[in-house]
């Protein structure tokens, strides 16, 4: 694993620092920074991506372009040196490409979890005109000569249009997610996808194991392979999560949720099949039930946060949780009325989290699969002053 370095660089944000610092960037990805909500208005984004990507761009100044839905409000102007450039989606392409295309085919697909590859070539045609409209737009606002970083799966046949409108452009694509070649091939567009992807000047992905999944897939579809293509990872913002532990309100956040009593374990994920949550708490229901583990020795804290919300894979997994959790609550009771298993899907700002997470013992990462689980890296440098144990799975990345 590779946690960034004692100073706290980010080895993506290096990698950027060495590139032509005269050249302007062109971040592009799904979300913004910020996502729109009628209730709670522009707010975080959520996933690894953004917290990501977040540190790498705070010294250079960037434009990043990011869909928003046709009747949101326009967002913030930006954050810092990075500039909010807003890629409209209609109702219909929402639902076609990002629901379909991304979410319930690609998504599936690179994760190598090839039973849940759902397809129809209506999305694909959605996701293909999505992204001819995108390059145009993107093509018109790109200052000459721009470094265009193009993030995940949502976006990848932008190389096609943008190589033929702007040949001045430098083209990266960066997976955060993990590359699963077999999962790919069995997508109708796979030699389509190949072919955008050997034309970009850069691939990366977050672990070399990906990057050979990215060479498989790509020659075995007719693509050419891209002239780059290696294993970058994304590291944390280290600085920042060690700054926590001196953070007057992270301590008294932290005090609430001590309560005395065995030990309080913390899982912090998206309610996403990838992050293996359904079997996590099969795993803790039959250590209590084996008598194992006592009720009163152990709690269980999950941020399971909403996502995808209106893809049925995304509410049967999170209702099954629920109902998994409920069971488990019922079944094993503490002396002190605590639930064994607390369950929590609003989503968390980074310094309740923290807080969470200085009030625990230990924390549980066992996805099946992820690109680089970022939650254990600030888990590690959040907690560095004091025994604590982080149960990596294997699937972290
Ligand atoms: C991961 C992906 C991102 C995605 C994020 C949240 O981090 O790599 O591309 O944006 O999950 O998923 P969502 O579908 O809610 O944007």
């Amino acid at each position: 694993m590779n946690a960034g370095t004692p100073s706290g660089r980010i080895p993506a944000a290096s990698a950027l620092r060495r590139s032509r610092p005269d050249r302007h960037l062109c971040v592009v990805s799904h979300r913004l920074p910020v996502t729109y909500t009628p209730d709670l208005g522009w707010e975080r984004s959520p996933g690894g991506l953004v917290s990501a990507l977040d540190p790498a761009l705070r010294d250079r100044p960037a434009l990043w372009f990011g869909h928003a839905n046709a009747d949101d409000p326009d967002p913030p102007p930006g954050r810092g040196k990075t500039q909010y450039r807003v890629l409209r989606l209609g109702r219909e392409r929402s639902v076609r490409a990002i629901d379909g295309a991304c979410n319930r085919s690609l998504w599936p697909a690179l994760h190598g979890i090839v039973e849940r590859i759902e397809q129809d070539d209506s999305w694909w045609a959605a996701y293909a005109d999505l992204a001819a409209t995108n390059a145009r737009h993107i093509a018109t606002v790109a200052p000459s000569g721009s470094i265009v970083w193009v993030h995940d799966y949502h976006h990848i046949l932008l190389a096609d249009e943008l190589r033929r409108r702007r040949p001045d452009l430098r083209l990266g694509f960066f997976f955060h997610t993990p590359v699963d070649a077999a999962g790919l091939a069995e997508l109708h567009i796979a030699d389509r996808l190949a072919t955008a992807l050997g034309r970009y000047h850069v691939v990366g992905t977050q672990t070399p194991g990906d990057a050979d999944e990215v060479a498989q897939f790509v020659e075995s579809h007719g693509g050419d392979l891209p002239p780059t293509l290696r294993s970058i990872p994304v590291g944390f913002d280290v600085a920042r999560w060690s700054e926590f532990r001196n953070d007057p309100v992270v301590d008294a956040l932290a005090r609430r949720h001590g309560a005395p009593g065995g030990l309080l374990a913390v899982g912090v994920d998206r309610a996403d099949y990838t992050k293996g949550l359904p079997t996590k708490l099969v795993a803790i229901e039959r250590l209590l039930d084996d008598g194992r583990l006592h009720p009163d020795e152990f709690r269980l804290v999950q941020i399971a946060t909403r996502t995808r919300a209106g893809i049925g894979a995304y509410d049967e997994m999170l209702a099954e949780i629920r109902r998994s959790a409920a069971r488990v609550n019922e079944a094993h009771r503490r002396s002190d009325g605590e639930p064994v298993v607390r369950l929590i899907t609003e989503p968390h700002p980074p310094r309740e989290v923290a807080a969470l997470m200085r009030a625990s013992d230990m924390a549980l990462v066992t996805p099946i699969r992820d690109g680089m689980n970022l939650v254990a890296f600030e888990y590690a440098a959040l907690n560095a002053d004091r025994p604590t144990a982080l149960v990596l799975g294997q699937g972290a990345g």
